[in-house]
């Protein structure tokens, strides 16, 4: 049957032959809009939610209210899942950002965060357990130099559990009790390469292996810019994966985008180049399970609005026009087309 999208199929379709699942961000007040369905329906076989999973939209009243929890956003997205046969990953139970404004002003101790943390983790993964398989647990707790982040989570007052990466052991153990069946993952970014954040990470991996604390893969966000393109950040990117793969860990490359500060043809093709690049690393590990957009279009990227000056950062423009970096994911993951 001839595709509506092009010759050479879907980015879905050619996935479909190989390990890796193509996923991207969405949010369901996008799906209003039929391109964006459109799109979403027949490209992607897995999506997650970019906001409406996080503890602030999703928890948005403590539990003392009759009606804590708002899974409207979260369901109308599994639901599109569903209808469209993709996955759903989940996003994220532990993070210091978009956090509900009732936690932050409620000067709980710290043996009430951790009751009111342990409830979280159980009530959102059982809500949605056999419909999510995936979930990111704890988001981005280091600091760039691999020290631990200051967050409520840790010490403002932290949930008690102890020092170092005792909170986030103690979330992936309530995870793994909520729902045993999901895939339990830690997640961060400028974790790609080789460097003092990635090595904290796999001080913690490795750790957490020889215990059996249960932790199942390790996300890797992958906001990127042109710079990343250059023969030894890729080779320290392919090194980084290959050691996290040898602790039987499976990797995710979680919210990839490529950011620009302009849209010239060559700064497109450039960005083609460096999206098919991060398909192949993905390609050559068999750990490496996912390929995850941040978004599907322009129009919606977070990118312009937390980088200034920088933008045209996904696979389809600002008017669902497929760009040269859509191309380059294609070829990438059906390489018998190259
Ligand atoms: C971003 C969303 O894209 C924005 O819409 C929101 O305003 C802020 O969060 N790391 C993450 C994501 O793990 O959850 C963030 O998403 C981007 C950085």
């Amino acid at each position: 049957m001839a595709s509506l999208t092009s010759d050479a199929g879907t980015l879905r379709q050619a996935a479909q032959a190989g390990h890796i699942t193509i996923g991207t961000a969405a949010a369901s007040g996008d799906l209003n809009e039929a391109e964006y369905c459109s799109i979403l329906g027949s490209e992607f076989n897995q999506l997650q939610a970019e906001n409406e999973m996080k503890f602030g939209p999703i928890h948005p009243r403590p539990d003392t209210d009759p009606n804590p929890y708002d899974f409207s956003g979260g369901d109308r997205l599994v639901a599109f899942a569903q209808d469209h046969k993709m996955l759903v990953r989940g996003h994220t139970l532990v993070w210091h950002n978009q956090t509900p404004a009732w936690l932050a002003s409620g000067n709980y101790t710290a043996s009430q965060l951790q009751s009111i943390l342990n409830r979280h983790i159980h009530a959102v993964m059982s809500h949605y357990a056999s419909k999510v398989y995936a979930w990111d647990v704890v988001n981005e707790a280091f600091d760039d130099d691999g020290t631990m982040r200051h967050t409520i989570w840790y010490d403002q007052p932290g949930i008690g559990a102890g020092d170092g990466t005792k909170y986030i052991e103690q979330s992936l153990r309530w995870a793994r009790e909520a729902n045993p069946n999901a895939k339990l993952f830690y997640n961060d970014y400028d974790t790609e390469t080789i460097n003092k954040k990635s090595d904290a990470i796999y001080a913690m991996a490795e750790d957490f292996k020889k215990r059996g604390v249960p932790l199942d893969g390790i996300g890797f966000q992958t906001h990127i810019s042109l710079r990343y393109d250059n023969p030894k950040t890729l080779t320290y990117f392919a090194q980084n994966l290959d050691r996290f793969a040898n602790l039987g860990l499976e990797i995710h490359i979680t919210e990839l985008d490529v950011r620009l500060t302009d849209s010239s043809v060559a700064s497109l093709a450039a960005q083609a180049k460096l999206y098919g690049k991060v398909l192949t690393l993905c390609e050559r590990q068999p750990a490496c399970r996912l390929v995850q957009t941040w978004g599907i279009t322009d129009k919606h990227s977070w990118i312009p609005q937390f980088f200034k000056g920088q933008g045209w950062a996904l696979l389809w423009d600002a008017n669902y026009h497929k760009k040269p970096a859509y191309s380059a994911v294609l070829k990438a993951l059906a390489p018998s087309r190259k």
